[in-house]
């Protein structure tokens, strides 16, 4: 028979390295595939599709394996679709789409939990800062923490487009804090919470006793956080472990598979009963 040479390597991208959540997706990968003695090389992206379609085709020169892609750009989507005939991959994160070898999270569900939360400790008053309007996982996220207050009668009073930086959940945050009437504030995200955190901060106002406050991922750096963040939390590392699984078994076995993740509710300090 034909005798291919692996590479053992394996290209993995990322759209935001500065987002403490991807090093985490990363180190998972890396370790799963060091398990089966493949190599790890990380890209990143910024979300340009330019850039990926570049680290794409250096990736192909260079020969891996395969390519795990956590990106978002639907010109990626369209490039992977005319590589995907010679090349392994595995979806990750975000880019959602039916039927192909991916990893994603039941965002939606995610933000139902957060919804759900609010609810119980009684706030009504809800300000939501999302995720990029753009990205299927934000768009889900307030979808389901919709859902969660459609169910008693409620509505988010105030919903803000973040881009899950820090700054983005800063400026807005002040703003809401500034010149609206909320009890609780669900950011789609953790750095965009940091970000709430600030805000609060600087203008005095108390978590949680002025304002609760929920965010999303559980990256390790909020354990800093006073008081500590209640956060929807997705098992990033084992996700990233997971990819790297399905990817290996896609090359070394020709299976291809898809695996969904559930989201968990982690109560810690800073949400509270509404006053
Ligand atoms: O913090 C970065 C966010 O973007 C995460 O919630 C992750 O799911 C990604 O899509």
């Amino acid at each position: 028979g034909l005798v291919t040479k692996q590479s053992k390597l394996i290209g993995l991208i990322v759209p935001t390295i500065s987002n403490p959540f991807f090093p985490e997706l990363c180190r998972g990968a890396e370790d799963e595939a060091n398990k089966y003695g493949y190599s790890l090389v990380i890209c990143n992206s910024d979300a340009s599709a330019e850039k990926e379609e570049r680290y794409i085709k250096i990736l192909k020169e260079q020969q891996v394996d395969g390519i795990i892609l956590s990106s978002q750009s639907g010109l990626s989507s369209a490039s992977l679709d005319r590589h995907s005939k010679n090349l392994h991959y595995v979806l990750l994160d975000r880019m959602e789409r039916e039927k192909v070898p991916g990893v994603f999270l039941e965002n939606e569900e995610g933000g139902y939990l957060a919804g759900q939360h609010l609810i119980q400790l009684g706030h009504k008053k809800m300000a939501c800062i999302t995720g990029p309007e753009s990205i299927k996982n934000s768009r889900d996220r307030l979808k389901g923490f919709k859902r969660a207050l459609k169910e008693v009668g409620l509505e988010p009073t105030i919903i803000r487009e973040g881009d899950f930086s820090l700054e983005s959940g800063y400026s807005h945050a002040k703003e809401i804090l500034e010149n609206e009437n909320v009890s609780a504030i669900f950011t789609c995200n953790d750095l965009m919470a940091c970000g709430v955190y600030r805000a609060a901060h600087e203008m005095g106002v108390g978590i949680p006793q002025d304002i609760s406050v929920i965010g999303f991922d559980d990256i390790p750096l909020i354990s800093a956080l006073i008081p500590k963040l209640t956060t929807i939390r997705q098992d990033t590392y084992m996700m990233g472990r997971k990819s790297a699984e399905l990817l290996i078994q896609q090359i070394e076995h020709g299976k291809t598979d898809f695996t969904i993740f559930s989201p968990t509710l982690v109560v810690r300090e800073s949400t509270a009963y509404v006053k």
